[in-house]
């Protein structure tokens, strides 16, 4: 059957209202890619996958919840969609609502979103709000504004966000006929690993796939799961997870502890380096899509986790293209040379 998206591929297993209609961009169906240099460097005798959701039509995982977010909306005749965003969701929801030909209006924090994240808003049509806020306090203004108005909410308050978003945990058990031992993810708003966790547990109650223990990554300066209350002014150079009160926050610490797993906090080196290491393997992510698998390099060199013999899985959710300008500040800038053999030959020849 020809691929048509993951609302067609996993419908009678989505908790959808009738009325959703399919608004697609065929979401979904990424690969997971093995990472054997990191698993070797982390020890080796293990599988290590990352789950590429980069490779989804605006770059990130957020088209799979925004698939059936929007395609519900249209449903039941809304005509405006919002959300608050640290980038990845407006650039999603924007993709969505030009495709169904709504209205999409998107609130990020002022001077916080990466460069492609903006552009894809701007690009798909969207009327794009700076706040002079953070994206916490732009999500309080998008849920107050939808009980006002006929407008419907698309960030992951949403619950049918979450029921597109749980078709990646059955890609995974799917692809691995059965779960990982142990998988990884990084951790923003909260909704993602709520999702997952979701997903995981109703395919085991399905197909007994079993259930991976969860390993949720936050940054450092934006760890309000580890902390254990709100950070007021949550700072991080991974902008998509620079949250300081999680939406999903309960669900997100009852899904690690439920699984076995936990939350834990990793600084921006930490981001940064594994950022670097899978970019040196193929793999080019933005910085908060390489938390999870940070999180898992930095338990298994403090010899707080031993992955022999595991299968391990970590989401990869959004693409470098997202954000160029971490790079070109991160790294240096490449030599200018005149275009001549010689000034050729001395740059490449050692
Ligand atoms: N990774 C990326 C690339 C993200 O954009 C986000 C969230 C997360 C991880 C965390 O997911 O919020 O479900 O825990 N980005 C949201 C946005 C907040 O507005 O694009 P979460």
């Amino acid at each position: 059957m020809t691929y048509a998206g993951v609302l067609q591929r996993y419908r009678s297993l989505l908790d959808i209202p009738a009325h959703t209609v399919a608004i697609t961009l065929l979401e979904g169906n990424t690969p997971l890619i093995p990472l054997p240099r990191l698993a070797d460097a982390l020890g080796g005798g293990f599988d290590l996958f990352a789950k590429f959701e980069g490779l989804n039509p605006t770059g990130s995982f957020k088209d799979r919840g925004m698939t059936v977010a929007i395609g519900e909306a249209v449903g039941r005749g809304v005509k405006t969609v919002i959300c608050a965003s640290t980038g990845n969701t407006a650039a999603s929801a924007a993709a969505y609502a030009a495709r169904a030909g709504l209205r999409c209006i998107v609130l990020i924090p002022q001077g916080k979103v990466a460069a492609g994240k903006l552009a894809g808003a701007v690009a798909y049509g969207a009327q794009v709000i700076q706040v002079d806020g953070s994206f916490d306090d732009a999500l309080a203004l998008v849920v107050e504004i939808t009980q006002k108005q006929p407008i419907a909410l698309v960030n992951s308050l949403n619950p049918y966000r979450l029921e597109g978003q749980k078709t990646a945990a059955f890609e995974i058990c799917d692809t691995l006929d059965s779960a990982p031992d142990l998988f990884c993810l990084p951790v923003g708003n909260a909704g993602n690993i709520t999702a997952y966790w979701m997903g995981f547990r109703q395919y085991n109650d399905l197909h007994a796939s079993g259930l991976p223990r969860i390993l949720g990554v936050q940054a450092v300066g934006a760890a309000p799961l580890v902390l254990g209350h709100p950070v007021e002014h949550p700072e991080t150079v991974a902008t998509a997870i620079r949250i300081g009160k999680p939406a999903r926050g309960e669900q997100a610490l009852q899904a690690a502890e439920e699984s076995g797993g936990k939350i834990i906090a990793v600084s921006d080196e930490d981001i940064l380096a594994m950022q670097r290491t899978l970019a040196s393997e193929g793999l080019w992510v933005e910085p908060a899509s390489a938390a999870g698998l940070a999180g898992l390099a930095a338990e298994v060199r403090a010899g707080k986790l031993n992955p022999r013999g595991l299968r391990v899985v970590g989401v990869c959710t959004g693409h470098g293209l997202k954000d160029p300008g971490i790079i070109t500040q991160s790294m240096p800038a490449p030599v200018v040379l005149p275009a001549e053999i010689e000034a050729l030959e001395d740059a490449i020849l050692v």
